[in-house]
């Protein structure tokens, strides 16, 4: 479907992701410096009460959330996560979610490693093993994504991991409004490397076309691009940095968006954030757990804490992955968190959360669309 008119988009896109001479970034809005793009975005005051205890989110009153005034409906918040649900998801991400039955780029064939992250996580390991990491491009849960028909298959899908369904409901309501019940039914996990970019798309293959998109950032920063509902429309480029969430909703679920460039590590010198635990992240997660929370309750570990919390909000974790509790302890271990600090200084994690059935509608409601027979091969085979 070719939208009539040129295409503005596509314009930008290639001057953004342009490598030689250099692409001028000097329209990208920085939201943590605006200077003269403060006419660009509006402070939103998130309104939600029952995320303010959500275990492992700052408190919302902290979070720093805007929305685009030339593309109503899209949201960015800025890193709410604490460095421990950071490393938390970074770790699901990369040891997780790749894990078969969920389906990944890798599988196209029979996969050479069975454990992509294990095998090549680290230094040491089997070059082989590391190239193969490196070829990791996208993994896709809950629903899986047939991205040759470009539709959703009703026969391989997967439970969606209850964390990332949970957190991704909290933050969503504490945006747009405790009404706004959002179930995140499919998802991909996109890894990108300094090379890699991500061409203007709309997401048009979940039945419901109203529900938000939630997308989240780990690891290098980039520039993402969102513009209108057709490809005329001048779209606004922005800087997504570690943490960074993105909700399209309204009018901006159905905006052209893209990635045209991931960015190195340092390129924005000047950020001071700590790499590792802070006393501030602890400070605020005893409150964010409990505003009643006093001295017995400070004394404890996260560890203790969170896993207190997330058995009260009956956060369960994947039977077949290693337990909640076990993870968020292994996460301050700098051993362990090791190699994911240093596959995150050299790509950027994506996670983009959907949601596929309108509200009170489910799987038997609809009229699928037939899967590519090779995706049902590969889904059938496991
Ligand atoms: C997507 C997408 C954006 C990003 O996967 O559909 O738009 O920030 N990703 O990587
Ligand atoms: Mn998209």
């Amino acid at each position: 479907m070719a939208d009539a008119g040129e295409d503005i988009f596509m314009k930008h896109f290639k001057a953004l992701k342009r490598k030689c001479p250099p692409a001028d970034l000097t329209s990208v809005l920085d939201l943590d410096n605006p200077g003269s793009f403060t006419n660009k975005i509006s402070r939103i005051t998130p309104k939600g009460v029952s995320a303010d205890s959500m275990f492992g989110l700052l408190p919302v009153s902290e979070w720093r959330a805007y929305e685009l005034l030339d593309v109503p409906g899209a949201i960015i918040i800025r890193n709410p996560f604490t460095e421990m649900l950071r490393r938390y998801f970074v770790c699901r991400c990369l040891s997780d979610y790749p894990r078969q039955p969920n389906i990944s780029n890798l599988d196209t064939s029979p996969r050479i490693y069975p454990e992509i992250w294990q095998a090549g996580c680290h230094p040491n390991s089997d070059l082989r093993a590391r190239k193969y990491l490196h070829k990791l491009r996208w993994v896709t849960l809950g629903y899986h994504y047939d991205w040759t028909k470009k539709v959703y298959s009703q026969e391989s899908c997967n439970d969606f991991p209850q964390d990332l369904s949970t957190t991704t409901q909290h933050i969503v309501q504490a945006v747009l409004g405790e009404s706004c019940d959002f179930k995140a039914e499919a998802a991909i996990v996109n890894f990108y490397h300094l090379d890699s970019s991500l061409s203007g798309h709309t997401d048009h293959s979940e039945f419901d076309l109203a529900a938000p998109l939630i997308s989240v950032s780990f690891g290098l920063p980039c520039v993402f691009m969102i513009g209108g509902q057709t490809k005329t429309k001048v779209p606004q480029a922005l800087y997504l940095r570690d943490g960074d969430v993105v909700i399209m909703s309204g009018k901006a679920r159905m905006s052209y968006h893209a990635v045209p460039k991931v960015l190195p590590k340092n390129v924005f010198s000047a950020a001071k954030k700590s790499d590792t635990p802070s006393s501030v992240d602890k400070n605020t997660m005893t409150s964010t757990v409990n505003p009643k929370c006093d001295d017995e309750c400070s004394k404890r570990s996260h560890c203790e804490e969170f896993t207190e919390h997330s058995s009260a909000k009956k956060v369960k974790h994947d039977a077949d992955t290693s337990c909640f509790t076990q993870l968020i302890n292994c996460v301050h271990d700098t051993e362990f968190w090791k190699p994911y600090e240093t596959y995150l200084h050299e790509s950027r994690i994506n996670l983009n959360v959907r949601q596929l059935f309108e509200p009170g509608k489910q799987a038997k409601d609809y009229c699928w669309p037939t899967t590519d027979p090779a995706f049902n091969f590969l889904t059938n085979s496991t």
